[in-house]
């Protein structure tokens, strides 16, 4: 039976991993003995995971990737392929949020947002698959993807509509990727998590709206960071062979 905490033997991409979320996929994917790339912009940041990582006896190298720039994620995949070998996961989870009113919000916002949330996850989970294709047995149903969305997808939170609209468009999105993948034995998911505090969210919860609407949610707190770990384990896994085009909420009840 396959074990959904042993990753060894795994080559994984994460994106985003310069900090928050991404930068504790890379940890706790490496801990578990995946090899693990880690890309964003800032190379400073991977370089000094990709230290602490090696300390702690994993496996892991930085890659500069700008997710909306197809060249600079080409270039990253090429790096990775060169000094990992055959890439076999992709995490797609950079992101970028844009805050106020849609009678403020500027064209600019909107699609930058869009370009980092829907055309980086687009790029990065087309890359990891047109590799995986290329080397992977189907029937060994191994490759696996997971695009980072949000709970903010299936709410109308004020002040998000550009954030929750990507997020949404990343849903369908995984869905028909995962449909037209699925013979090629890659999986797809989708993984919402709920409000945890990173450097996107962290003044959020400081201010007074911010902090009546934490306290309206069931639990009054924020999802801990490390409360994602089971289930990323278990979708870069050959544990979740049978699981693809889902989508998987962790907020607390937040969304509720
Ligand atoms: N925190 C939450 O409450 C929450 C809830 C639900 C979903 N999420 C999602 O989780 C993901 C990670 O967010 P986080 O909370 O960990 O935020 P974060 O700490 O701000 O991390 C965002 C990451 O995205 C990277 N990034 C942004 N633009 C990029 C680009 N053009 N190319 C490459 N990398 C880029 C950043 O790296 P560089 O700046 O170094 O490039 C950074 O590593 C996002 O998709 C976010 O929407 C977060």
């Amino acid at each position: 039976m396959a074990n959904a905490r042993d990753l060894a033997g795994r080559t994984i991409v994460v994106t985003g991993a310069s900090s928050g979320i991404g930068a504790r996929f890379g940890e706790v994917l490496a801990a578990r003995g995946a090899r693990v790339a880690l890309a964003a912009r800032r190379l400073d940041r991977l370089e000094a995971l990709t230290d602490t990582i090696k300390a702690n006896g994993g496996e892991a190298m930085a890659v500069e990737m700008d997710v909306t720039d197809e060249a600079s994620v080409i270039a990253a995949f090429d790096a990775v392929d060169e000094q990992f070998g055959r890439i076999d996961t992709v995490i797609a989870n950079a992101g970028r949020d844009a805050k106020g009113s849609c009678l403020e919000l500027t064209l600019e916002e909107f699609d930058s947002v869009m370009a980092v949330n829907l055309r980086g996850v687009f790029l990065t989970a087309r890359e990891g698959a047109r590799r995986m294709v290329t080397h992977l047995d189907p029937k060994a149903r191994r490759g696996r993807i997971v695009l980072i969305s949000s709970i903010t997808s299936q709410m109308a939170t004020p002040g998000l509509s550009a954030y929750s609209a990507s997020k949404a468009a990343v849903n369908r999105m995984g869905k028909v990727m995962a449909k037209e993948l699925a013979r090629a034995g890659i999986n797809l998911n989708m993984l919402l998590p709920g409000y945890i505090e990173t450097d996107l969210t962290a003044d959020s919860f400081q201010t007074e709206s911010g902090k009546m609407f934490l306290a309206s949610f069931p639990r009054r707190r924020l999802v801990e960071v490390e409360e994602l770990d089971g289930l990323i384990c278990y979708l870069c896994s050959d544990a979740s062979s049978a699981v693809t085009g889902a989508e998987f909420t962790v907020d607390e009840g937040q969304s509720v």
